[in-house]
């Protein structure tokens, strides 16, 4: 717990990165790096295949298992899908659902992240739901609205226990693996607003509690400065959490 009463979370989001041969360099150089102690919690969503591995390579630190999507099914006859139980089993702790590039490349909609976020919490693992809206919903000044809406279509219905253990991202798409990563006052508006949509939809201490990231370009240089405003509590990771001294580094900048 931080001093804003909330978890605050580094999590890497690998995307379809990295070969299962790199996982034991990059695993063995990340524990060293962070040592048993850091400042926050870390966590690194690989892709699925990566998961058993991965975990077996970590061991001995306190890196915690994510991956990057789930079926919104249970189970059963879905060929080529992965479920919420089959990922407890194997010890993942967050899944990311709604990314951006699912929304884009996979036509997923709120309704649909919204039934895999449920599968998430009956699992008993950690959502960190994406939302975030384009430049052209920027540019036309709507990007509150969208965000507004994502939240309330992929949230409806969820009780407040349930809110309190997800994790939303905060993820402009105009920021995401451009370089262009958005000003710490517009992370800090924009999380500020996730937290007041909440707080509407529950109530305060449900606000309090749920951390809210801020992804999009996020690196060593520009993690302490977007990690240091009140309602950013933590980030998620793209390009510069391929490389685990880039990783550690935006770890670190979590200290407050
Ligand atoms: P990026 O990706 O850090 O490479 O911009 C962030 C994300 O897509 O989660």
């Amino acid at each position: 717990m931080n001093p804003k009463y909330r978890k605050t979370v580094i999590a890497g989001n690998w995307k379809m990165n990295l070969l299962p041969s790199q996982l034991k360099d990059y695993a063995d150089a990340l524990k060293e790096l962070l040592g048993r102690e850091h400042p926050c919690e870390a966590v690194l969503c690989v892709p699925a295949l990566m998961a058993i591995p991965m975990l077996r390579y970590l061991r001995g630190s306190r890196v915690g298992l994510g991956v990057q999507d789930v079926s919104a099914e249970e189970g059963g006859a879905f060929t080529g899908e992965i479920s919420a139980a089959q990922l407890k089993d194997a010890g993942v702790k967050y899944v990311i659902v709604g990314h951006s590039e699912r929304r884009a490349y996979h036509g997923e909609t709120d309704e649909l992240i919204g039934r895999k976020l449920r599968r998430v919490l009956e699992a008993g693992m950690t959502p960190i739901l994406c939302v975030g809206e384009t430049l052209s919903q920027r540019d036309a000044g709507a990007e509150t609205d969208v965000v507004r809406t994502q939240l309330k279509l992929a949230l409806a219905g969820l009780d407040a226990a349930a809110m309190r253990k997800t994790v939303v991202a905060y993820e402009p798409v105009w920021a995401i693996g451009t370089g262009r990563t958005a000003a710490p006052a517009q992370a800090q508006d924009m999380c500020r607003e996730i937290r007041a949509a909440i707080r509407e939809s529950y109530d305060a201490r449900t606000a309090r509690a749920v951390t809210v990231q801020y992804g999009g370009s996020m690196n060593p240089a520009n993690a302490a400065e977007l990690l240091a405003q009140p309602d950013v509590d933590g980030g998620l990771i793209g390009g510069a959490s391929l490389d685990p001294k880039k990783f550690y580094q935006i770890v670190e900048a979590a200290k407050i």
